[in-house]
């Protein structure tokens, strides 16, 4: 099972299953992690996300316009977490 870090947080590690949708399992509990829309709208879940051990697949089409218009410039790793497909450890950053 994958496992997400929250690098500079109290969070301790999470294990979720594979593909596990993100805006359900993140809480305010649990992670640093916040979400509004959770359909890659409204950019609340902005994040920087590491893969630390795996793969990510790549944002999808739709991610990657509300990418171009949230993530900072110069920011290689900004994902929108309830886009996310969970398919390799991750270090998550809120932006
Ligand atoms: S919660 Fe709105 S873009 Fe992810």
């Amino acid at each position: 099972m994958p496992t997400l870090t929250f690098p500079g947080t109290s969070f301790p590690p999470l294990e979720l299953p594979e593909r596990a949708p993100l805006s359900l399992h993140l809480t305010a509990s649990n992670s640093p992690a916040l979400f509004g829309c959770r359909e890659g709208v409204c950019g609340t879940c902005l994040s920087r996300v590491i893969a630390t051990n795996g793969d990510l697949e790549p944002p999808s089409a739709h991610e990657r316009e509300s990418l171009e218009v949230y993530a900072p410039d110069g920011e290689t790793h900004a994902r929108l977490l309830c886009q996310l497909q969970l398919t390799a450890d991750i270090a998550v950053e809120k932006l």
